[in-house]
């Protein structure tokens, strides 16, 4: 506050007053703020980062390295071809994943997650950003060149009625890929594929159905069992118990974790309920209209978690322990769309913890323990010196 020398302290304190009062009728601190520009500025920095981390070697530690992922769908183009909108499905998503363990993708319907799982497999063309699997950068890989890798790369739908075709007797279905990829000799396609199934918790007289005589959780165990023949490193479950009894979705979750113990495949395990992911996942990711909002192990995500998001995620999960009183955050409003995303933090339509900040500065995606990333800004988006404690919103919710 700066005083003028003639002025008397009451006029001047009158006039800052005055001042702070016309700010904040106009919109505040930001009320003569360029949105758009800054949100040039960010995706610049956002650009310019991604192109500096280009050149930056693969990580020999892990098995799938994903950097500045992003799939936008383009949903208006001009007469000439020129995209004038596009759909930001994955926007800038970075992580990494060991062989061996479990990703879980979490996030409300819409947020990208079965986009994300089928850029990285390449079902979709990534519009841009880097996939490094097993160290060899397959984002731009042609068809022909993904070709040898397709086995090593698999993914299990949610839906285990449509993935099966009707026609075919289960031993039929699971044999093909293996004769197509010729893993084993033709004469020991049916020993292997009954071993698979037996693993998987198939009857062997089960070889001679169809998919059609069994139930979706036994129907399911058929898919896992067609993903698993030709041997992959990398299985992508996009919802595989969503459309399950909950306790056929514990029995395919034990199922999973089973395999992997025996097999080492390492999985995404993607799911809108964090309570299923809780019981898989080594690392957890929890994605909003496209982005990673935070990321982090099992373990910092559960005790530690820093988004207000995720802590709304955590209310809608039961808690076991009836001593932990946890209130049921339920966030207004729609998911925007996005195609359409709200400027500065996406999440500030929805936030209980929103400022006046947030809908015009995106917050930075910072690691805030070894890790442990997110990108809010209760948290500092400068220096971070040592961990944080996340800002509850468990307080205010009880207020209610
Ligand atoms: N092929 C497509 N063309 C255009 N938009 C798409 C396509 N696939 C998905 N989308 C859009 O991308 C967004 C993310 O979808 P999706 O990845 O299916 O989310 P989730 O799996 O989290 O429910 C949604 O808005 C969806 O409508
Ligand atoms: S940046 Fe603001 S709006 Fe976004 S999650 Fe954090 S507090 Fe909420
Ligand atoms: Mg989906």
């Amino acid at each position: 506050m700066s005083i003028k020398k003639t002025e008397s302290y009451e006029e001047a304190l009158e006039k800052e007053e005055l001042k702070e009062e016309r700010e904040q009728a106009a919109g505040g601190e930001f009320a003569s703020f360029d949105d758009a520009l800054e949100a040039e500025k960010e995706q610049a920095a956002r650009d310019a980062q991604a192109k500096a981390d280009l050149d930056l070697p693969p990580d020999p530690d892990v098995l799938l390295e994903v950097r500045h992922l992003k799939k936008y769908f383009p949903i208006k183009k001009s007469m000439s071809g020129k995209v004038l909108v596009s759909l930001r499905a994955v926007d800038d998503v970075s992580f990494k994943l060991k062989a061996g363990e479990t990703l879980g993708i979490v996030g409300e319907s819409g947020c990208g997650k079965t986009t994300l799982g089928r850029t990285i497999l390449k079902l979709h063309e990534p519009t841009d950003g880097q996939i490094f699997f097993e160290g060899q950068e397959i984002a731009k890989y042609k068809p022909s060149k993904m070709r040898p890798l397709r086995t090593q790369m698999q993914i299990i739908f949610q839906d285990p009625y449509s993935s099966l075709p009707p026609r075919s007797t289960v031993g039929g279905i699971l044999s093909e890929p293996v004769k197509v990829h010729k893993i084993v000799p033709p004469n020991e396609v049916k020993d292997y594929v009954l071993k698979i199934m037996e693993q998987c918790g198939l009857r062997d007289y089960y070889y001679e159905r169809y998919p059609h005589e069994f139930s979706g959780g036994q129907r399911q165990r058929i898919c896992i069992a067609r993903a698993l023949t030709v041997q992959p490193k990398l299985v992508i479950c996009d919802e595989p118990v969503s459309a399950l009894d909950v306790s056929i979705q514990a029995q395919i979750i034990n199922l999973l974790k089973q395999l992997q113990t025996t097999m080492g495949f390492t999985y995404v395990f993607i799911s809108h309920d964090l309570s299923v992911v809780k019981h898989i996942s080594d690392q957890i990711g929890v994605m909003y209209l496209g982005s990673m909002v935070e990321f982090g192990d099992k373990k910092s995500i559960f005790e530690n978690p820093l988004h207000p998001y995720t802590q709304a995620l955590f209310s809608a999960v039961p808690n076991p322990n009836p001593d932990v009183k946890m209130n049921r955050i339920v966030l207004k409003g729609d998911i925007p769309s996005p195609a359409n995303p709200p400027k500065g933090c996406k999440f500030h339509t929805r936030c209980p913890m929103a400022k006046e900040i947030c809908s015009h500065i995106a917050p930075v995606y910072k690691e805030y323990e070894p890790g442990h990333f997110a990108a809010c800004h209760c948290y500092p988006q400068g220096e971070v010196n040592g961990p944080v404690k996340a800002v509850s919103l468990q307080d205010e919710a009880g207020e209610n």
